[in-house]
C-alpha cells in the first residue's frame, strides 16, 4: 500500500484543532451576507487570497475577523459540522477541539448560542457514525487574566461538556504564567490542561507552561528544541507535544517543511502528534498536513505508523478506549 493511502485509510486522533479556524471561505461569504457584516473581501478568491501570513499576528489578525460571520445558533452547528464531516472523509475517528469563547462572548454572542450548535453537531456526527469527540475551551492570552477568569464562571453550566482549558492567541509578551490562577481553578473542577507554548515563544514558555501551569500537553512546542534540559524533560515526562506542521510553514516559523523538526523529535522519543490547527487557513486537514511532513521527508510507514499511535496515547479518550485503537 502507498503511503498515500496509509494516510488515507488509517484510524486518526486529532488533538489540536481551533474550530474557529476550519471556517472555509464558503461559509464566511454564506454567514457574512446572512448577516449583512461587512468583510473586505468581493469573493471567495479574494478571501483565499488574503491568506499569506508573515507571522502568528498577521493569522489572527484575519482569523478574528472571520469569526465575526457567526452570530446565532445555527451558524455554530453549520460550522462544527462542517469539520466533523471532513472527520469522517479523512478517517480522523476522534478528534479534541478548541474554541474561544471570549472571541465571541466579546460580540455579545453568549455560551448559551454557541455551546448548544457545538454539541449538537457533536452529537448528530456520533448517532449517524459514531464520530468521537471532545472540547477544549480556550483562553485568549493577549487579554487579561481576569478575562479569562470572568470567562470560566460563565462556562460553569457547561463544564460538564468540556474536557480540558487552553490557551492560544499572541503568545509573545503573553507568558502562560500570567494565566496561572484560572488554570488553578480549572484543574480543581477536574479538568485538563493544555496551553501554546514554543510557538513563535521561546523555550522557558514551555518551562512555565509546565511549571506553573501543570499541563497536560504541550500546543506547538516546536521550540523546545533550543534548550536540551526541556528537550530531556519532555521525553522522560513523554509529555505530548501537539505539532502543526503546514500552520508553522504558514506563519513561517519554519522557512519551509524541509526544515520542520518534527522528524527529529519524533527520532529522539518526543511524544509528537500531528494536527491541523486551522485548516481553512493554512491550506489543509489533517491527512493533508500528514502528506505534506511525507512530501519534505519521505515518511516510512513506522514513522507514520507511530505519529498515528501518538496522537491516540496523547488523547484524554478513557484508557479502554486508547487501547483499542493502540
Ligand atoms: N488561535 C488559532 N490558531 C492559533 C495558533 N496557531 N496559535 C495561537 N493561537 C491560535
Ligand atoms: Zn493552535
Amino acid at each position: 500500500m502507498s503511503i498515500e493511502s496509509l494516510i488515507q485509510s488509517l484510524p486518526k486522533a486529532e488533538l489540536h484543532l481551533h474550530i474557529e479556524g476550519s471556517l472555509e471561505p464558503e461559509l464566511m461569504m454564506h454567514l457574512a451576507q446572512k448577516h449583512q457584516v461587512d468583510l473586505p473581501y468581493k469573493s471567495i478568491e479574494q478571501v483565499r487570497k488574503a491568506y499569506q501570513f508573515e507571522d502568528l499576528q498577521s493569522f489572527l489578525d484575519l482569523y478574528y475577523l472571520g469569526a465575526s460571520v457567526l452570530i446565532d445558533e445555527q451558524d455554530f452547528y453549520q460550522l462544527m459540522w462542517q469539520y466533523l464531516c471532513q472527520c469522517r472523509a479523512q478517517n480522523i475517528v476522534h478528534t479534541e477541539i478548541m474554541f474561544d469563547p471570549q472571541t465571541h462572548t466579546h460580540r455579545g454572542i453568549g455560551f448559551d448560542i454557541f455551546m448548544p450548535g457545538f454539541l449538537r453537531a457533536m452529537e448528530v456526527a456520533y448517532q449517524q457514525w459514531g464520530q468521537s469527540s471532545q472540547l477544549i475551551l480556550s483562553f485568549l492570552r493577549h487579554l487579561p487574566e481576569q478575562d479569562a477568569i470572568d470567562t470560566f464562571v460563565q462556562a460553569q453550566p457547561y463544564l460538564h461538556q468540556v474536557t480540558a482549558v487552553g490557551l492560544d492567541s499572541s503568545e509573545l509578551n503573553h507568558p502562560p504564567t500570567k494565566f496561572k490562577s484560572v488554570y488553578a481553578q480549572a484543574a480543581k473542577k477536574g479538568l485538563k490542561l493544555v496551553a501554546h507554548a514554543g510557538e513563535e515563544g521561546p523555550p522557558e514558555y514551555i518551562w512555565e507552561a509546565l511549571n506553573e501551569l501543570q499541563v497536560d500537553r504541550i500546543d506547538h512546542g516546536v521550540r523546545s528544541i533550543e534548550d536540551p534540559e526541556l528537550v530531556q524533560t519532555l521525553i522522560n515526562k513523554q509529555m505530548p507535544l501537539t505539532v502543526c506542521p503546514l500552520s508553522n510553514t504558514k506563519l513561517c516559523v519554519f522557512d519551509d517543511m524541509t526544515q520542520h523538526n518534527i522528524l527529529s523529535m519524533l527520532e529522539r522519543d518526543i511524544l509528537v502528534t500531528v494536527n491541523s490547527d486551522d485548516p481553512s487557513y493554512f491550506g489543509g486537514y489533517l491527512n493533508e498536513n500528514f502528506l505534506a511532513l511525507h512530501q519534505a521527508f519521505d515518511l516510512t510507514p513506522a514513522q507514520l505508523i507511530q505519529l498515528v499511535k501518538n496522537s491516540f496515547k496523547a488523547s484524554f479518550l478513557d484508557e479502554s478506549k486508547k487501547r483499542y485503537w493502540l
